[in-house]
């Protein structure tokens, strides 16, 4: 693979007509223009229906959730549960309720999907590895809520919410809190779970009963949302460690890193355009999961300079993952780094 990854995100994203997401202004051309045709074939008929559709405007590119839109993560979510929750949306036995309205926000975004584009989409999500969570808001008993989860909902939806494949319990780690309540209130209360149609939503429906109280919803959310995030063993401590935290937590898809590692005025200098901020850093990084869903981060030969201990050389940075043809991709290159108060301030990668 010859083509420099940059020049193909760009070429992609214009493509799509999405270079409104590029996170900086309109790099220079590429010298050499590569090849639509066949950068078009990089990019899944999932990735980018998933794009087109707006989809990401309300789940993120990288299917993460967008808490203000209180649209929930959907990264690493089962196809067929994917599959079944858009064609429910659509025949109204999900989100038909008119007092359901961010069910009905949803199947306006899904009212003209055919039954092809929904399998295309589901697996494109399926596809991409889960994140921990994007950050809390409910308070409530963790302990407790860890007690309710074992005794009432693990035979269903599995060890610490990882899922339960063969009795289509849901994965639920992870998942943002404030809309785990939402579906626990929408059971309880008949807006979802109710419909003839809906066999599995039916079966945890009658899983409520347990729940006596809105706290006890809290709770269970609470210790869903949270349990299982990718906790590092210490916090790091010298430059060559925070280079190394921020990329394994990057592959966790801890969007989290991005803002406890990366300095509020970073820089990163890519040979074909610079990239500012963390928010930056995310939508570049949200590009090139578009095309490598899976996308993970190899370091090797991490050194401090020894006349600037805050610089931190990698002689080798490698991206890799599985593109939408099945190929497998890497993309080599170098990187240097400058970290200072246990942040990094600017990164120059080539
Ligand atoms: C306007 C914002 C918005 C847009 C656009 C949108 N969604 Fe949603 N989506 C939501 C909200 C809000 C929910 C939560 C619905 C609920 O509370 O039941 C949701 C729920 C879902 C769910 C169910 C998740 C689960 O765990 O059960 C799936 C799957 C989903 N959306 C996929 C999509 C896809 C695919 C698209 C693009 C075709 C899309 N969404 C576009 C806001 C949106
Ligand atoms: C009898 C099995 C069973 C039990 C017990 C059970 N669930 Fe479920 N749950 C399911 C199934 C099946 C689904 C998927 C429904 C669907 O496909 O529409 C589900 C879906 C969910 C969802 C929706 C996930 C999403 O992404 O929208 C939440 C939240 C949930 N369960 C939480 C719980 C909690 C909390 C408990 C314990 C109080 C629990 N469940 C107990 C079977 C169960």
């Amino acid at each position: 693979m010859k083509l420099q990854l940059t020049h193909v995100l760009f070429a992609v994203l214009q493509t799509l007509g999405l270079l409104a997401y590029a996170a900086d202004p309109a790099p220079e051309p590429a010298p050499e223009q590569p090849d639509l045709a066949a950068l078009a074939q990089l990019m899944s008929p999932g990735a980018q229906l998933y794009m087109l559709r707006g989809c990401h405007a309300c789940h993120g590119i990288q299917g993460e959730g967008v808490v203000p839109k209180h649209g929930p993560r959907l990264a690493g979510l089962p196809a067929e549960y994917i599959a079944r929750q858009l064609t429910h949306f659509q025949n109204g036995t999900r989100g038909g309720s008119f007092d359901d309205l961010y069910g009905r926000q949803m199947q306006l975004a899904v009212n003209s999907l055919s039954a092809i584009h929904i399998q295309l989409i589901a697996q494109h999500l399926a596809n991409f590895r889960a994140a921990p969570p994007l950050e809390t808001q409910l308070d409530g008993d963790w302990a407790k809520g860890s007690q309710i989860y074992q005794d009432q909902c693990l035979a269903c939806h599995g060890e610490a919410g990882v899922g339960n494949l063969a009795l289509e319990g849901t994965p639920l780690a992870g998942q943002i809190d404030v809309y785990l309540a939402q579906q626990l209130r929408n059971y309880q209360g008949g807006i979802r779970g109710s419909h003839a149609d809906d066999i599995f939503g039916r079966q945890m429906s009658a899983s409520m009963a347990g729940l006596a109280s809105e706290q006890d919803i809290v709770d269970v959310s609470l210790y869903l949302a949270t349990v299982g995030g990718v906790a590092e063993a210490a916090p790091p401590t010298t430059p060559e460690e925070v280079v190394a935290s921020f990329y394994r937590r990057l592959d966790g898809r801890d969007k989290n890193a991005i803002y406890e590692i990366l300095h509020p005025d970073v820089v990163f200098h890519f040979p074909d355009r610079q990239v500012t901020g963390p928010a930056g850093y995310w939508a570049y990084v949200s590009q090139i999961a578009l095309l490598i869903p899976d996308y993970r981060h190899e370091l090797k030969g991490i050194e401090t300079e020894a006349t600037d201990q805050s610089m931190v050389h990698v002689k080798s940075i490698s991206i890799s993952g599985s593109l939408a043809n099945g190929e497998d991709l890497t993309l080599p290159g170098t990187a240097r780094y400058r970290v200072v108060n246990g942040k990094i301030v600017e990164a120059w990668v080539g």
